[in-house]
């Protein structure tokens, strides 16, 4: 029977297992962006999961959102990746980068001054974490409809320069209440053109954003992730069944690399979702790859596989906290405990320090 140690076939990528490590932004890149040693020693120390995916990275200056958030569109910036990427594939790691767009969840004083961008001038719920301090949202700027295919257009770049930067494929981040999250549900999209209204039009960054990737390297390089029961920085659909539903039928008839979709987690559930179990109701709509994410421990894990609700799972705390988290689930070896005040932060502690049960 199929459980999380069974080795899985991802379009030739051979994965020894199906505990993938969920994109988590750590903020130890340089100030510019770039990459660096201590990452590669982050990410190589978890080259035991099924497949690495990256915290989310910029694909341009204007879709910049965290401070000290890695990004990928400078010589200087696949220069760093290639560090990481090295490292990872000489520990026999996999690893994909999650590109990104942060949106209306960004702060003109971490950007020269220049206001986020969104579909429509609504600000985020939450506040804006600088190291130092919190700030609320602005209004952001609309976005023109001419200004959309250049962003589209950085997205197939940034896929060209993770290729250059030797990683195993690009994941879409398109979850979270991010810029294409905001395109797709109706709370954040009020536009009127081609680009807001019906599902359809509300789709079209993610799909036309994944069909300039899939040209830029190939569909099955390509993974998407989802959120639709994702509460964060105020997000929600009037009707996310049809909405996600459409979306994830359109990357099936794709045949995208993957698909990894997120249950709601406790917060979420709190504010009352929609959609309580997402595997459940997406898993049957499309054939390909299928990762679900959010609140899992080694027995949850084991129940998913092996009811095929999903292909893989991955894994977000639980692999910060634990370099070798497959061989202690394997083993069913104790955890180490998270330190959350060290999630976001700069150095080595609280990312590379965190004990292997052999070291
Ligand atoms: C510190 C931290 C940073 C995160 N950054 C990202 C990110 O960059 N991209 C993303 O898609 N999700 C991000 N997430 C969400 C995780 O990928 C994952 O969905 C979440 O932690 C739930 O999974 P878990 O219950 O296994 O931790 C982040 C989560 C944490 C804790």
């Amino acid at each position: 029977m199929t459980d999380l140690f069974t080795p899985m076939d991802l379009h030739g990528l051979q994965l020894p297992n199906r505990i993938w490590m969920s994109a988590m932004t750590r903020t130890r890149a340089e100030l510019d962006g770039t990459s660096n040693q201590l990452m590669a020693d982050y990410y190589a120390q978890r080259a035991d999961a099924g497949l690495i995916v990256t915290e989310c990275t910029a694909v341009s200056r204007q879709g910049r959102g965290v401070v000290g958030g890695p990004e990928i569109w400078t010589d200087a910036h696949i220069a760093g990746w290639r560090g990481v990427t090295d490292a990872v594939h000489a520990a026999d790691g996999r690893i994909y980068c999650q590109l990104w767009h942060a949106g209306r969840v960004s702060h003109p004083d971490m950007r020269g001054g220049e206001l986020p961008v969104a579909p429509s001038p609504l600000p985020a719920e939450g506040k804006f974490k600088f190291p130092d301090r919190e700030v609320d949202f602005p209004v952001p700027r609309e976005l023109a409809a001419d200004e959309i295919p250049p962003i589209i257009a950085d997205f197939a770049q940034g896929t060209r320069n993770a290729r250059e930067a030797g990683f195993d494929g690009v994941e879409l981040h398109a979850a979270n209440g991010y810029l294409h999250d905001q395109f797709l549900q109706d709370i954040t999209n009020k536009r009127t053109d081609d680009w807001g209204g019906s599902v359809e039009n509300r789709a079209r960054l993610i799909l036309e954003t994944v069909d300039a990737m899939a040209a830029a390297w190939s569909m099955e390089r390509v993974g998407v992730r989802l959120g639709p029961s994702i509460s964060l920085y105020g997000m929600g659909d009037s009707d996310p069944l049809t909405t996600f539903g459409h979306v994830v039928r359109e990357l099936d008839k794709r045949q995208v690399g993957c698909l990894t979709m997120l249950e709601p987690n406790a917060k979420d559930l709190e504010k009352g979702v929609a959609i309580e179990n997402v595997a459940e109701t997406f898993r049957p709509m499309t054939t390909v790859p299928f990762i679900v994410n959010t609140g899992f421990d080694k027995a949850k894990g084991m129940r998913t596989i092996e009811a095929g609700h999903a292909d893989a799972v991955a894994y977000g705390v639980p692999f910060l906290a634990n370099p070798d988290l497959v061989g202690r689930l394997k083993q069913d070896a104790e955890l180490n405990k998270p330190d959350p005040a060290t999630f976001y932060g700069r150095g080595p502690d609280g990312y590379t320090d965190y004990p292997a049960l052999n070291r």
